[in-house]
């Protein structure tokens, strides 16, 4: 497949790159001291390596009141623009070009960082951050504009090729535009001509200060999404005013708010490309070159776009997160080596939500660049033969990086395909792309000479009469046997046997959730979708409480209201009783401690966790010369895990 459109190249003001590809801006947490730092440098040089035309660095704050999270860069200290050379000089040599995103996030940051005010057009408290701010006084707003100039000047001055100015979901300046947030009767507020006033301001400001011939751009919130705020129509007026003012030189574009955060970085339940009618709308009014981004993970895809005339860029972020080197095995037409991302969420926003630094379920060489990034690998010194036994994530990632390395690596599984519990989690409603990792490992692992035998169990014999010199147990784990009395009799099921499709269910189930991820809820989603009546009882405050980071948790809960499916939060579960058609459960609320009886059930559904399979890791220890547990077999735990664990492990053999 030739990539023509992908693979032009590009004016964006004064700069010219050489293909289509943006990687978006996006948070990580590699600051130090609100400084940026080496990780950075590798982390951002590793996609400019990978084939990005251009690298859209992570928001850097401009104001002291700007703190929406502990590690953002402040760019408005001049002490950042040592940093900046090293970044943008470890970048440029990879033929790439490299803006920063500078913003003010407005009501949408916490005080409780910076000890100061949040500053806002009005005293309006943010959805997520729910701290009442400051109504910015006009002296407020022209100090942000001297900020956002200062700022701009430590950019240019750290080698930046431009600068992309944050006017999207999350910023100071979306809140002066929007109805939703700018309640003023002064000239800031009010008329459309009033709420653009101050964001004109800071794009002035930003321009005067780095000249005519630095690029400038912004990112503009193409649809808030939410009644009562800016939808498509106004902001193509909005997009067509800022061009009109000749200081901008391209329109990257964002959607949605914190209102509806999951729209932002829509997770595998939104369709991939979602946000292509926004920038196609955005398009069709505007000259400047137009940004399309939103769960494009592939280069056909983005061809299209190009093709079709929706936009004349196309922001990959998940997609180079979760492989840098996308471009260039597209220009190289090796499709079949991308590691698509899954859009699942849980390594990339997932651990920002509780911020961690920014990671990737598939790629845990994120922020490791330096250490595991392309080039690090290493041939072993010594050949040795691996077993590796279990061919889930954990098992597929160690025998790849364990072959990689030269090893003689076979990999071994019980059932007749590689993948383990992904196999049986993708079956959960609207989880089928949670497989593609899998698929994207499965031709990585025969190019790594691992050689796969598949439904072979192995006994301890069989492996200690093979005599290798390594051992790498991946063997997993299974539904605990009985989480709770009465969970071995009649018409009681686990998770997996209901998604795996095994039992016979009756019409009225009851689903017991310990869990609080999408184990349990696409299970019930599932069973909904199978015209089953489902009530959820679970130990936690609601249905769902571990999906708040990945941002599946609305939608997760609208999906399963509108299937019909019930819930009673706050119980601990004691016992399960009864007969199959007339199912009990016994427990008490965590609060009240008082007891109670749900039913009459059909059939019982347990989501209430994993006990370790690793009989075969005791029965060879201290038997065989080196000896690995990886994975769910030594306490299980989500597929990140499994899979840092088979990277890390593969590497060290
Ligand atoms: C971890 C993470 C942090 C993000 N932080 C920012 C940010 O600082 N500024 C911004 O404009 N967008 C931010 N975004 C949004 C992305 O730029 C992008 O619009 C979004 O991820 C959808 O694109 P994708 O489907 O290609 O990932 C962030 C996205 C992720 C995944
Ligand atoms: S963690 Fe998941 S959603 Fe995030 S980049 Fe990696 S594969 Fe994509």
């Amino acid at each position: 497949m030739m990539f023509d459109y992908l693979f032009s190249p590009i004016k964006l003001g004064q700069v010219e790159l050489k293909n289509r590809i943006s990687f978006q801006p996006h948070l990580t947490n590699f600051a130090e001291h609100c400084m940026p730092s080496e990780r950075h440098m590798y982390y951002w040089g590793e996609r400019a390596k990978g084939g990005a035309g251009l690298i859209i660095t992570e928001e850097m704050s401009v104001h002291p009141t700007d703190t929406a999270y502990e590690k953002l860069v402040e760019a408005f200290h001049a002490e950042v623009i040592p940093g900046f050379r090293k970044i943008t000089d470890y970048v440029h040599q990879y033929d790439a070009k490299i803006f920063c995103q500078l913003n003010h996030n407005g009501q949408q940051c916490d005080g409780s960082i910076s000890r100061l005010p949040v500053w806002a057009p009005s005293p309006m408290p943010d959805v997520l951050f729910r701290e009442t701010p400051k109504e910015m006084e006009p002296e407020d707003i022209e100090e942000v504009c001297r900020y956002f100039a200062k700022s701009a000047v430590h950019v240019r001055e750290g080698g930046f090729d431009g600068v992309e100015l944050q006017f999207g979901h999350s910023s100071l300046a979306r809140q002066f535009l929007s109805p939703l947030t700018n309640f003023r009767s002064d000239e800031f507020g009010g008329s459309l001509e009033n709420r653009m006033r101050a964001p004109l301001m800071f794009i002035e400001a930003v321009r005067k200060a780095v000249g005519k011939d630095f690029t400038l751009g912004i990112r503009l919130c193409a649809d808030e999404m939410i009644p009562g705020g800016l939808d498509l129509g106004q902001i193509q007026e909005i997009g067509a005013r800022f061009e009109a003012s000749g200081l901008i030189d391209f329109m990257d574009l964002s959607i949605a708010t914190f209102y509806n955060l999951y729209l932002v970085e829509g997770s595998m339940h939104t369709p991939l490309g979602y946000t292509i009618p926004l920038a196609a709308g955005m398009r069709e009014k505007l000259k400047l070159p137009v940004f399309c981004t939103g769960r494009i993970n592939d280069p056909v895809m983005a061809e299209k776009v190009l093709a079709n005339g929706q936009a004349d860029m196309i922001g990959m972020c998940r997609a180079l997160i979760c492989d840098p080197f996308l471009p260039k095995k597209a220009q190289e037409g090796r499709l079949a080596d991308i590691r698509y991302c899954v859009g699942d969420n849980q390594g990339c926003i997932g651990r920002m939500g509780i911020n961690r630094t920014l990671g990737c379920i598939q790629n845990p060489a994120v922020g490791l660049e330096k250490e595991w990034g392309e080039g690090t690998l290493k041939p072993a010194p010594v050949k040795k033969k691996v077993m590796v036994v279990g061919g889930g994530p954990a098992g597929l990632w160690a025998a790849k990086m364990a072959g990689r390395r030269g090893h003689r690596v076979d990999l071994y599984d019980r059932n007749d395909n590689l993948g383990g519990q992904v196999l049986t989690a993708m079956k959960g409603a609207g989880r089928d792309e949670f497989g593609v990792i899998i698929r994207n490992e499965k031709d990585q692992v025969d190019k790594a000479g691992v050689k796969v035998h598949l439904q072979q169990e192995l006994t301890p014999e069989q492996i200690l009469k093979e005599n290798p010199d390594v051992v790498v147990v991946a063997t997993g784990s299974q539904p605990k046997s009985r989480p709770v009395g009465g969970a071995d009799g009649p018409a009681v099921f686990n998770v997996w046997q209901v998604l795996d499709g095994k039992p016979e269910l009756g019409e009225k189930i009851c689903l017991i959730d310990y869990d609080g991820h999408h184990r349990a809820t696409s299970t019930a989603e599932r069973l909904a979708d199978l015209g089953k009546t489902v009530h959820i009882i679970t130990s936690s405050l609601f249905v769902g409480a571990e999906l708040g980071p990945t941002q599946d948790l609305y939608l997760t809960r609208q999906r399963l209201l509108q299937k019909g499916v019930t819930f009673t939060p706050d119980i601990a579960v004691m016992e399960v009783g009864g007969e199959a058609g007339a199912k009990e459960i016994k427990g008490f609320n965590v609060y009240s401690n008082q007891w109670q009886t749900w039913g009459p059930f059909d059939s019982v559904v347990l989501a209430m966790g994993q006990q370790v399979d690793a009989d075969l890791y005791f029965a060879l220890k201290g038997k065989v010369k080196e000896l690995y547990r990886i994975g769910d077999c030594v306490a299980p735990r989500k597929v990140d895990m499994a899979i840092w664990e088979g990277h890390k492990t593969g590497r060290s053999i």
